[in-house]
């Protein structure tokens, strides 16, 4: 006997109401994001490998938006333990590498999506740093560490470049941050710190760490520096970088 459409109703599980919202809620909710193919030179110079590449390939050595002396006093401000485990992503021909290893840091990664980049970074080192620095070639987007490996990331430029690699595709360009976001998300333990300097995509990268979600739905990052400026306890200002620094601690 068919039952009438009221008893149907009385008599599905609660849960199907919540099931219903819980499908709007998905589509409301952003897809998950992907790779970006990467973008035509006509679309964006900074956004290809093969650009940087070719840009290692013939030039020695360069830092963009400060050198590592401009930065290193408030870098030990924020992880003053030289036992950290520290990532510098994108790390090219700056010697943010050399500078952590001189300045005592004893567990340092560093990497690069462009081959040519890994092979200058190993350059500036020299043989006797290099033994001592993880150094691989690595996408930011989509890192070859294990989950908490690291306490501390230095990431400068970086990320700007990660978002030009979606081209003009704005929302592809985002969603290459929301990629980095969340893979440093997952490398970084509760506590650590990324510190970060950018000038042509700071507001899309402060905007990516801050939507960061964990699988529990709670945010990823709190921040701790927003970019104004200010002056470290030993005098440092940082209205002498060329960049916005933003930092944040992992929750
Ligand atoms: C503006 S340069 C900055 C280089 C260096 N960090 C510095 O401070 O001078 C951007 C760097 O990010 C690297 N890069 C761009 N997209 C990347 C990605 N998806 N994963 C890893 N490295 C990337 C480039 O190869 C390049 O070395």
């Amino acid at each position: 006997m068919a039952l009438p459409a009221a008893l149907i109703l009385l008599s599905l599980p609660c849960s199907s109401f919540g099931l219903a919202a819980q499908r709007r809620r998905a589509v409301r909710r952003r897809a998950s994001p992907t790779v970006a193919p990467e973008p035509s030179e006509a679309e964006s110079r900074f956004g290809r490998q093969s650009y940087w590449d070719g840009v290692y390939a013939d030039e020695a050595a360069f830092s963009w938006y400060c050198g590592w002396a401009d930065v290193e006093p408030l870098w030990l401000e924020l992880v003053p333990d030289r036992a950290a485990r520290v990532l510098v992503p994108g790390v090219g021909n700056d010697d943010a590498a050399v500078g952590l290893v001189d300045a005592g840091f004893t567990s340092v990664a560093a990497s690069d999506y462009a081959p040519e980049g890994v092979a200058r970074a190993r350059a500036r080192l020299g043989d006797e740093r290099a033994d001592r620095v993880d150094l691989r070639v690595a996408d930011a987007r989509s890192l070859p560490y294990g989950d908490d490996a690291f306490d501390a990331v230095f990431e400068k430029g970086t990320l700007d470049a990660v978002f030009l690699s979606g081209g003009r595709d704005k929302a592809l360009a985002y969603d290459q941050l929301r990629l980095c976001a969340a893979e440093l998300a997952r490398t970084v333990r509760r506590g650590g710190v990324v510190l970060s300097l950018s000038a042509p995509a700071t507001e899309p990268i402060d905007r990516a760490f801050r939507e960061c979600r964990s699988d529990g739905g709670g945010r990823c990052w709190k921040q701790l520096i927003d970019g104004d400026s200010f002056v470290t306890d030993d005098g440092f200002a940082s209205i002498n970088v060329d960049a916005t620094i933003l930092a944040w601690e992992r929750l």
